[in-house]
Order: structure tokens, then C-alpha cells, then sequence
């Protein structure tokens, strides 16, 4: 680990402000998958530990919900302000232990920093509603009480972005939480931990629990004292939680990825489209759930598309995304690797063509690494499996379409619903577009990624459960309706029956 950025050579769970050591004393090595340096170990917790942690949660948030929420929020204004102080610092450890290109790192960290200030204004404000009663002399509104315990479980792809769409959100809210990150991505936990404690968030408020989702996960589930789980990560694993928090009647928020698709009209600004399609589809090295992974481009266009798109994809440079001029960084690990691996053997098998990429970068200093080449796809079919379903990498398939219609049907056809994106300069189509796409966010002359806090970010069919992180739509997932009713007439007022 470069001793300048981080001096700890083991990380160790954070329960009730205390760093302590697993149960089970265990620990694994987190690599940098750039060069496979390892950069620190991390806790293999267990049940035992979330038992620990969440009885802390517990007892913090009793205190914690009565701390005026306008107070609550202070707290989180000076996790912004520290985490903006820290932005470098953490942007650096954030390409170490993901990969993504150090300008994306920034980016990322100034999601959390938009976030923090977004909800600390929300501690003047968690709206309810006041309505007028149906009896004389009695009054009624409706306010939103923390839930209790919370259970958050993040994803390596955004470590420290996803933590805070999910944690401040809850802690303005009231609640205490008890928070699994990825073990790829361990670091940026421990920053932030580091930084809840330095602001002055209550012990006991975050709690933060290192290993599996076998071990760790699952003893959250089992906790009935942990009332929400959300959680971003794979389908599959997203419908386990969610069956099973269904027999406990827990509430469950998801966001489990996408199939994202770029439409390019025949009236379009191709050089726009070529960029927001580089960006979209190679940023992040394609491990984004808003990636774009599809292009249904106009049968007019699909040349010269095809032409633009190669010859800008031969300039991307790939490497250590430490270093400033690269643009596309590693694949997380040697799993991520191996299942992009096996995606372009199923494309080739299926009869797509393939126009650039398609291997694992193994010559010289990438052998110190795990990465993997730009890859295009064309004369894709909508019912191949590359345009099905979930790469997770460097990979776009060019499908032809010859009307707007067509290209949303296909669009609207599997099994995700996360983001779309549609160039032209037709402003009907625009229109027509943004109301007929079966996604949770539409873009309108842009790549499929750069979601914004203050709106709600997630999606329909397999992409999610119908809840969603960010904007305001995320105080939905941590607090519960409470409507309150006070009658001053002095008198027993039955409703309904009572009235004229
Ligand atoms: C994710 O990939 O899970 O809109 C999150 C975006 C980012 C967040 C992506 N702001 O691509």
C-alpha cells in the first residue's frame, strides 16, 4: 500500500465507535486491480459480529431520533465539508482499490459531497403533509418517523457514492445503521467511518460490519431488529434478499443493474452520439449498472457510426488509472474478467460481429493487471444474449433500427430498466421517447450514465423492487408514514359518522 495515503495494514469493523477485530479473527487481501498489489486486509465478519453491531445500532438510535433532525443534519453538512476538504486523498485510495480512471474517482467523491449537502438541507425539511379534518375542532398531518435499524449493503462499482445515497438519507432521517460494503472495495468505508466519527455522528449511529454476503449479509437478513435492507448489487443475489425479507416482512429496497441502450436517430449529431457513447459504454471500464451496453442506431447512420466509433476507440488509452491521461482503467478482478471473457465466446457463437476487442490485455504490464479491450459488437440481434443481458464491461452491440418505434420496443424488451438515452434533434421524437421508454431515467442527447443526487435514481422490471436511492424518493425507503390525529373539541368525535 503506498504508506503516504494510508499507514493501516488491516482494516477492522466499526461497532459502536470502537475499531474492533472480527469475531472469527479472520482476514482477506484486498488487491488493486491495476497491478494485484495487495493494498490492505479486510475482515471476514460474522454472524456474531452483525449481532454486535446491530445491538449498537439499536441503542444509538433510541437517542439519535430525538436529536432535532436540523441537528442530525449539521452533523452530515460537516461530513460534506470533510469529505471536500479530502477529495484528493480519497479520489487516489478510490482508484486504488477499484480501478476507475482517477478524473471518474473525483467525480465519484463529489457525488457523496452532493449528497451530504443535499440531505443536510433535508434536516429542514423532511416534509410531511397537513390536511384539513372532516370534523370541526380536530386536526390531522402526517409525519415521517425514522424506521429503526437500517441495513445497508453497498457494491464495489461506487463504494463511496452508493454508501452515502443510502446512509445519509437514513441518518437524517433518525436512524442508525448497519452498513456491509464490499470486500473489493473496503477502503472507502473506512474513510468514511473515519469521517462520520470526526463530524461527531453519535457511536453506535453507523456501524460498519467487513465480509460476505454469505456470512454477513445474511446474518443481517436474519436480524429482526434490522428493518430496511437496501442494497445495490447482482439480480440474483437481489432476489434472495428480497424472498427471504419477505417471510420476515422487512422492507427491501434493490437496484440491481441494467441492459442500457443508446438510440441514434437518422437526424442525430453523430459526433455528440460517438462521445456520449464512448463515455457511456468505456467510462468506468463498462462496471457501471447505468453503462451503456447497446446502441440501436438508425440503418442510415450504422456505418458511419461503426467508422467514428473504431476510430475513436483505438485512441482510448488504457491503463493505471492513477496516471492522468488514461482513460480506461481495470475490470475489479479476475471473476469480472472471466465472465466478460465468456460473454464475447457467447457473441461469437450467436453470430454477432465483432469489430475491435473482444480480449483479456495480457502483454507486458497488463499482465500486472486485469483488463480488458474496448469491444464493439455489430449486426447484434435483439434476441442474442449480448443484448440480453448484464456484461458488466467494455462491451457494446450495435443493433440496426429502422424507425423510432422499433428501436423502443427493442429498448423496452428485456428484462432490465434502468437508463436509456435518445440523440436526435426532433423534438417530438424527444417527446415520445421519454414518455414511452420503460426505464427509470431517460437522457435526451446524452450517454446513459451521470445520474444526479437530487433526483431519484433506479428502475423498472428486473432492475429493482419499485423503491429508489437518491433524491427524495430515498426518505421513502427509511421512514415509515406516521398520520396523527388530535382532536380538541373536548369530546368524543367518531369519523365518518360524526359529521353534517
Ligand atoms: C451505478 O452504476 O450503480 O449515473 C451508479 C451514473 C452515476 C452512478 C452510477 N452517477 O452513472
Amino acid at each position: 500500500m503506498n504508506q503516504k495515503l494510508m499507514k493501516q495494514e488491516k482494516l477492522l469493523n466499526y461497532i459502536n465507535g470502537e475499531w474492533v477485530e472480527p469475531s472469527t479473527e479472520k482476514f482477506t487481501a484486498v488487491k488493486n486491480p491495476a497491478n494485484k498489489e495487495t493494498l490492505v486486509q479486510v475482515p471476514l465478519s460474522n454472524k456474531e459480529d452483525v449481532e454486535s453491531a446491530t445491538e449498537s445500532a439499536k441503542k444509538a438510535q433510541k437517542n439519535w431520533a430525538l436529536v432535532p433532525a436540523p441537528q442530525r443534519a449539521e452533523v452530515l453538512y460537516r461530513v460534506g465539508l470533510i469529505m471536500k476538504d479530502r477529495k484528493e486523498h480519497l479520489s487516489q485510495l478510490l482508484t486504488m482499490e477499484n480501478g476507475k480512471v482517477i478524473e471518474e474517482a473525483r467525480g465519484e467523491v463529489q457525488e457523496g459531497i452532493d449528497m451530504a449537502f443535499y440531505m443536510a438541507g433535508e434536516g429542514r425539511r423532511l416534509f410531511g403533509q397537513t390536511t384539513p379534518s372532516e370534523l370541526k375542532d380536530k386536526f390531522a398531518m402526517s409525519v415521517r418517523a425514522p424506521v429503526g435499524v437500517v441495513g445497508i449493503i453497498t457494491p464495489w462499482n461506487f463504494p463511496i457514492a452508493i454508501a452515502t445515497w443510502k446512509s445519509f438519507p437514513a441518518i437524517v432521517a433518525g436512524n442508525a445503521v448497519v452498513w456491509k460494503p464490499a470486500t473489493e472495495t473496503p477502503i472507502m468505508a473506512f474513510e468514511l467511518a473515519k469521517i462520520f466519527e470526526e463530524a461527531g455522528l453519535p457511536n453506535g449511529v453507523v456501524n460498519v460490519v467487513f465480509g460476505s454476503g454469505s456470512s454477513v449479509g445474511e446474518a443481517m437478513i436474519e436480524q429482526d431488529d434490522i428493518r430496511v435492507i437496501s442494497f445495490t448489487g447482482s439480480n440474483n443475489v437481489g432476489r434472495n434478499i428480497a424472498s427471504k425479507c419477505g417471510q420476515k416482512l422487512k422492507k427491501v429496497s434493490l437496484e440491481m443493474g441494467g441492459k442500457n441502450a443508446v438510440i441514434v436517430m437518422d437526424d442525430a449529431d453523430l459526433s455528440l452520439a460517438v462521445e456520449g457513447i464512448l463515455w457511456s459504454a468505456f467510462g468506468t471500464s463498462g462496471q457501471r449498472c447505468t453503462a451503456c451496453s447497446r446502441v440501436m442506431v438508425h440503418e442510415s447512420l450504422k456505418n458511419q457510426l461503426e467508422e467514428r466509433l473504431l476510430n475513436e476507440m483505438a485512441k482510448l488509452s488504457i491503463g493505471n488509472g492513477l496516471d492522468e491521461t488514461i482513460k480506461v482503467g481495470p475490470i475489479i478482478n479476475q471473476g469480472g474478467l472471466d465472465k466478460i471473457k465468456s460473454y464475447i465466446q457467447i457473441g461469437r457463437n450467436e453470430g454477432a460481429k465483432l469489430l475491435a476487442g473482444g480480449y483479456v490485455m495480457e502483454n507486458g504490464a497488463f499482465a500486472k493487471g486485469h483488463y480488458f479491450a474496448p469491444t464493439l459488437f455489430t449486426d447484434v440481434s435483439p434476441d442474442m444474449r449480448i443484448a440480453k443481458e448484464e456484461i458488466f464491461g467494455p462491451v457494446v452491440s450495435l443493433i440496426p433500427i429502422k424507425s423510432l418505434e422499433e428501436a423502443i420496443e427493442i429498448n423496452n424488451s428485456v428484462e432490465y430498466g434502468l437508463s436509456s438515452s435518445i440523440f436526435t434533434r426532433d423534438v417530438n421524437k424527444v417527446f415520445q421517447a421519454q414518455r414511452d421508454l420503460d426505464t427509470g431515467i431517460v437522457y435526451v442527447n446524452a450517454g446513459t450514465t451521470g445520474a444526479e443526487i437530487h433526483l431519484p435514481f433506479g428502475g423498472t422490471k428486473g432492475t429493482g423492487n419499485g423503491h429508489r436511492d437518491s433524491g427524495l424518493a430515498a426518505l421513502d425507503v427509511f421512514t415509515e408514514w406516521k398520520s396523527v390525529y388530535v382532536d380538541f373539541s373536548g369530546k368524543l368525535q367518531r369519523a365518518q359518522i360524526d359529521v353534517e
